[in-house]
């Protein structure tokens, strides 16, 4: 038996028990002769003392060892000294007395200390994974991970889904990416796509009659990485039959408020039940589709006070077609005049051109543009925004798109310098009636705003002939303080709306085809069906408090796409590549 008991588990009621530890050596101090080894493994610490006149031969190998030793230790649980109790750690009342230690096995020093407060290179980290999953932070986030899969699938369980596999080989399946490709050994020149999600399998599993489908597949999508963005990545994937938009959303609410409310009881829902918000008023309002709704900050339209108002920004970007918004800054006028100055820097590289300002004081407005506007107009500019004493009115003119990109970014970026952010708030919404299409290609066609699968609300098919660009979709999106963690939609179950959407998007007869099962499928009778896809990787991250997904994936890549582990990618031997059918003209 190689231990009795876990290096988390020795409480004040063990006293006197003779117990076998084994783990890893987390510390070790020579104090006065008595050698303090804390030993560690995934459930915790625990204090072993080595003294000579207890056991001669433990205290000399107990001198020897180095962190990160794996040892066996065997001794006598006591309570600690006075004064010496550790209330940090659970077993922090009691110390084992040892009498006998084993060296397992011995550790080179390594690269880094685990659970070092120092920050370590994240590639350094990367390539000795191993060692980065000993520490406290990435272990329980793994272990976060793992009790936020398993609530999903009771949760789902109990509400008769199934939980179905699906191919990882598989054909292309458009999410707006890049494909991974796999060459066919026995069909030279044809290819394999790894999945961009299960989008086609999961509908096709509703015309099975499968009814509730789930899985927590794993997507491939070949992007560069970001801090939310790895080209594989896991989704919790569902889909439901005989549903309409709100029992998607219904249900994906309540999974999620309950698994928060069970697993991360210190997080505050900021509203429930969570809003649903049109595309539209978002856009606007926040200069996103995905806002950060833990602060206010909203952005407000100014274009028809600021019209003909004699500031030549305004008027000139009035005149061409564009828009004049502002957000009222809660306390900003504490800003230096460098500060706003860094503020105009960061939203030039957002397009903007400037970044016009008013400083709101008791005494009255300050600001170079006043001279222009004038006295009058500035006020009921200043009005319209709801400023006070003590805030400051920033300004976006210009084209639309950049106004909206470029104060968007600036209200996040206020909400961080001024404190807004709460991070114990979860700010959950769903945003809904996406408009089906994205703007209109240069060669006339559309491109889909989620993917070719979702269906058109009902009431604007008819605009589908007339006006596409105008036709709503039953699109939605779970955002969470800022992120999108989860997308979805109602589908078209219809063959002939399914062949509408492909013409409008530009589908080449031969493409098409790509798609034909879908379409023979559905002509064997499809449920009207919809789903919703939360990035788990994602959700994992915001709960876990932490800055980038890659803090929640046990192995990820790095910004280079690489696992430097593992070090992958990587050459392969010629007759793999003969073997595939491969030639590769030009290396790395
Ligand atoms: P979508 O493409 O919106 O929808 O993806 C759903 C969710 O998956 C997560 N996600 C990612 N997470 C990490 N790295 C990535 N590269 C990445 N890409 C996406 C996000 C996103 O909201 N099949 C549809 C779903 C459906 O219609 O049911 C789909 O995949 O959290
Ligand atoms: P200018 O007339 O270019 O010196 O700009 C006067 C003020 O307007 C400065 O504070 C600029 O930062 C600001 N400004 C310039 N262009 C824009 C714009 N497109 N939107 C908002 N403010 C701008």
């Amino acid at each position: 038996m190689y231990r009795t008991h876990t290096c988390g588990e020795l409480r004040a009621q063990d006293k006197g028990k003779e117990v076998k530890l084994a783990g890893w050596v987390n510390a070790r101090r020579d104090h006065g002769g008595v050698i303090f080894i804390d030993l560690r493994d995934r459930y915790g610490l625990t204090q072993v003392a080595f003294d000579p006149k207890r056991s001669k031969d433990a205290w000399k190998i107990a001198d020897s060892v180095r962190p990160e030793y794996v040892v066996q230790v065997t001794g006598t649980v006591r309570h600690r000294p006075k004064g010496m109790v550790n209330k940090k750690i659970d077993t922090g009342e009691v110390e084992v007395d040892g009498n006998g230690i084993d060296v397992l096995h011995k550790a080179k020093t390594p690269p880094f200390e685990i659970n070092t407060d120092e920050e370590v290179n994240e590639d350094v980290r990367l390539e000795y994974r191993y060692l980065d999953l000993r520490g406290e932070r990435m272990k329980n986030n793994v272990i976060a991970r793992a009790k936020i899969a398993k609530f999903i699938r009771n949760f789902l369980d109990e509400r008769d889904f199934v939980e179905i596999e699906t191919p990882i080989l598989t054909k292309s399946t458009p999410e707006g990416a890049r494909d991974f490709i796999v060459p066919s050994r026995q069909q030279p020149g044809k290819f394999y796509a790894l999945p961009q999600s299960p989008q086609q399998y999961k509908q096709l599993l509703m015309v099975a009659g499968m009814d509730r489908y789930y899985q927590l597949p794993r997507c491939f999508r070949d992007e560069d990485h970001r801090g939310d963005r790895q080209a594989e990545f896991t989704q919790l994937d569902l889909e439901m039959s005989f549903v309409e938009r709100d029992d998607v959303l219904n249900l994906a609410e309540e999974l999620f408020t309950s698994l928060v409310t069970k697993l991360y009881p210190h997080k505050k829902l900021l509203k429930k039940p969570w809003p649903r918000l049109s595309y539209d008023e978002v856009v606007l309002t926040y200069g996103t589709d995905r806002p950060d709704l833990r602060f206010g900050l909203e952005i407000v339209e100014l274009s028809d006070e600021a019209r003909g108002g004699g500031f030549a920004v305004f008027d000139d970007a009035l005149s061409h077609g564009g828009v004049v918004r502002a957000i009222a800054a809660t306390g900003a006028a504490s800003f230096s005049r460098s500060q706003i100055d860094e503020l105009s820097e960061y939203v030039k590289e957002f397009g903007a051109k400037g970044l016009a300002y008013i400083v709101v004081e008791e005494k009255g407005l300050k600001s170079p543009i006043l001279k222009f506007l004038g006295e009058e107009r500035a006020k009921s500019i200043v009005k319209k925004t709801g400023a006070a004493p003590g805030d400051i009115v920033f300004f976006g003119a210009g084209p639309e798109g950049v106004v909206r990109e470029s104060m968007g970014e600036l209200r996040t970026e206020l909400g961080r310098r001024l404190n807004l952010i709460d991070r114990n708030l979860l700010a959950a919404a769903f945003i809904i009636d996406f408009p089906l299409f994205e703007e209109r290609k240069e060669d006339g066609h559309y491109a889909p705003s989620h993917h070719m699968f979702t269906a058109p609300r009902p009431e604007d098919i008819k605009l589908l002939d007339s006006d596409p660009h105008k036709v709503r979709s039953w699109q939605y999106d779970m955002v969470w303080n800022g992120y999108e963690v989860g997308g979805g939609s109602i589908r078209i179950h219809d063959a002939e709306v399914q062949q509408k959407i492909f013409d409008l998007i530009g589908f080449s007869e031969e493409r098409t085809n790509e798609f034909s099962h879908m379409l023979r499928a559905f002509d064997f009778g499809a449920p009207p069906h919809g789903g919703i896809a939360p990035g788990l990787d994602r959700i994992v991250m915001i709960l876990q408090d932490e800055p980038n997904i890659r803090e929640v994936i046990p192995f990820p890549k790095n910004q280079r796409s690489e696992d430097r582990m593992m070090g992958a990618p990587s050459p392969v031997e010629p007759t793999q590549l003969k073997e595939a059918h491969i030639k590769v003209v030009k290396e790395a």
